[in-house]
C-alpha cells in the first residue's frame, strides 16, 4: 500500500483525496490544513484514522508521515513547502505552477535531484484522454512532422471573473502573472507534442474590462449590497454562484467549500458569505491586475511555430487546437472529447476519445492520481508524466512570455 499525505485540503487537494479513495493501492494517512473545517471533513469522508494537521510547521515537525506528499498550497507557498517536504524526504506530487520565481522553480529541481527525490508536477491536461489521444496520433507519425501549432484557451467570462478577478490568482503579487497560473499548461502541452524547446518568445496582452473606470454608475462595493445592476450584469454573484445557471450547478460543491471554508454549507451559507467574502465583490472594484487576453507566440527548435491566446472572454471554457504538420492536420475542442484528424490526399477522420469532466480536467484528475500511484508502487513511469525538469521548459516558457509582455521585446532564448 502506497501512503499519502496532503497539504492543502482546498479544491485541489480534496479532489485528489476523492481520486486516492478510488485507487486501491493508496491510502490517505494525513492531511494538513489551516481550516479545521476543511480537516473535519477530510476524516468524515476518509476515517478517523487518517492524522490532521492545523499548520505547516506541525505538520512538518512531525516528520515523515508517508511514501509521498501531495503539496495543494497555493502558488507562492509552493517553493517552502516543496523545500521542507523534499528534506523530510518525501515524494512529491507538486501542483502547478511550481511557483512565480523560475529561480525557486529550477532549486526545487536541484533539490529533488541532489535528495535522489520525485516531483511529479500537476499538468494534468497530458492525461487527459483527448490530449493523450492527440499526443499518440502524433508520435505515430499520422501528420508527419510538426510545422506549427494553434492553441486557444477560452477561460470562460465566469470562470475569468472567480478566478482572475475576484479570487486567488486576480493579482501578481500575491499569485503571478496569468499566463503562468492559468496557461503553463498549455505551453506544457506545446512542449509535450512537438518535443522541442523554445528558442524566442514574444507575447502581449492587455486588461480591458475589469477596471474601476468601467463600474457603472452608483454600483455597490459587493453585488449583496444589494447592487442596482444587479438584474443585467453578468457578473452578478447570483448568476455566478447560486442560481441554477448552467455554470453555478455543476460547480456548486467547489464554490460552497471555497467560499465559506465548511465542506457541505448550505446555499444559505454561501448567500451569507458572499455579503463579505472577496468572492462577492464587484468585478469592476477588486484589487485584480492580471491581463485578461494574451498572445503568445514561440518559436521552436526545429522552425515549428506556436501560438497561444488566452481570453477571458469566452462563453465556454474550453481549448481549441489546430496542430498542423507535413502530411496531415489536427483540429479540436478539448471540452468536445473529438477531433478531425485530416490526412492530406487521404482520410478524414473524426476521432471521438473518452469523456471525462471538466471539473475533473476531463479525466485528468483520475489519470495522474492513477499514474503516480503505480510510479511509486513499481517504478514504472508512464511517459506522459511530467517530471520537474520537463516541467521547467513550460515554465520558461510563461516567464519569458511575461518578460516580452512587459518590455514589448522578444525574449531569446539560449539552450
Ligand atoms: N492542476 C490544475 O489544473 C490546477 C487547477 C486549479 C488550481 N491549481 C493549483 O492548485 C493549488 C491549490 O489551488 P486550490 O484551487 O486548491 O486553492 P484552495 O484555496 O481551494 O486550496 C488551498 C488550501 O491550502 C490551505 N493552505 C494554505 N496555506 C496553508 C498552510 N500554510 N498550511 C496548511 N494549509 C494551507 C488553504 O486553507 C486551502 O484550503 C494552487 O497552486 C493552484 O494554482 C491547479
Amino acid at each position: 500500500m502506497i501512503t499519502i499525505a496532503i497539504l492543502g485540503f482546498g479544491n485541489r487537494g480534496s479532489r485528489y483525496a476523492y481520486q486516492l479513495a478510488h485507487n486501491k493501492d493508496a491510502e490517505i494517512v494525513a492531511v494538513c490544513d489551516k481550516k479545521r473545517a476543511l480537516l473535519d471533513g477530510a476524516t468524515a469522508s476518509y476515517g478517523s484514522r487518517v492524522r490532521t494537521f492545523e499548520s505547516d510547521e506541525e505538520f512538518f515537525a512531525a516528520g515523515k508521515l508517508a511514501d509521498a506528499l501531495i503539496i495543494a498550497t497555493q502558488d507562492r507557498d509552493h517553493y517552502k513547502h516543496a523545500l521542507a517536504a523534499l528534506k523530510a524526504g518525501y515524494h512529491l506530487l507538486l501542483e502547478k505552477p511550481v511557483s512565480p520565481t523560475y529561480s525557486e522553480c529550477q532549486e526545487i529541481a536541484e533539490s529533488a535531484k541532489e535528495k535522489g527525490l520525485s516531483v511529479v508536477v500537476c499538468h494534468v491536461l497530458r492525461y487527459a484522454p483527448f490530449y493523450h489521444s492527440i499526443k499518440q496520433t502524433i508520435d505515430a507519425g499520422l501528420i508527419g512532422d510538426i510545422v506549427s501549432i494553434n492553441d486557444t484557451e477560452n477561460v470562460g467570462y465566469w470562470h475569468f471573473a472567480h478566478s482572475y478577478v475576484r479570487g486567488n490568482w486576480r493579482n501578481q503579487a500575491e499569485s503571478g502573472p496569468s499566463i503562468l497560473a492559468k496557461c503553463c499548461h498549455d505551453l506544457d502541452i506545446i512542449y509535450y507534442f512537438t518535443g522541442q524547446k523554445s528558442v524566442e518568445v514574444f507575447s502581449s496582452g492587455s486588461r480591458k474590462l475589469f477596471l474601476k473606470e468601467n463600474a457603472p454608475s452608483g454600483a455597490a462595493d459587493y453585488c449583496l449590497a444589494p447592487c442596482p445592476h444587479r438584474r443585467e450584469c453578468p457578473y452578478d454573484v447570483k448568476k455566478i454562484y447560486y442560481g441554477f445557471t448552467r455554470y453555478t450547478y455543476p460547480r456548486l460543491i467547489w464554490h460552497k467549500r471555497l467560499i465559506t471554508g465548511k465542506p457541505k454549507a448550505k446555499i444559505k451559507e454561501l448567500r451569507e458569505a458572499l455579503k463579505t467574502s472577496p468572492y462577492g465583490r464587484c468585478v469592476y472594484k477588486c484589487d485584480n491586475d492580471v491581463v485578461e487576453n494574451q498572445n503568445v507566440a514561440v518559436k521552436l527548435q526545429n522552425g515549428i511555430n506556436a501560438n497561444l491566446t488566452m481570453t477571458a472572454f469566452s462563453e465556454g471554457c474550453f481549448r481549441r487546437l489546430h496542430i498542423c504538420g507535413t502530411k496531415g492536420e489536427i483540429i479540436g475542442v478539448d471540452a468536445k472529447h473529438k477531433f478531425k484528424l485530416n490526412i492530406f490526399g487521404g482520410p478524414l477522420k473524426t476521432v471521438k476519445t473518452q469523456s471525462g469532466l471538466i471539473s475533473g480536467h476531463l479525466g485528468g484528475d483520475a489519470g495522474i492520481i492513477a499514474d503516480f500511484i503505480e510510479f511509486l508502487k513499481t517504478g514504472k513511469v508512464n511517459p506522459r508524466m511530467s517530471f520537474i525538469d520537463v516541467t521547467l521548459e513550460s515554465h520558461r516558457m510563461a516567464f519569458a512570455a511575461e518578460k516580452s509582455r512587459e518590455s514589448g521585446q522578444a525574449v531569446f532564448i539560449e539552450n
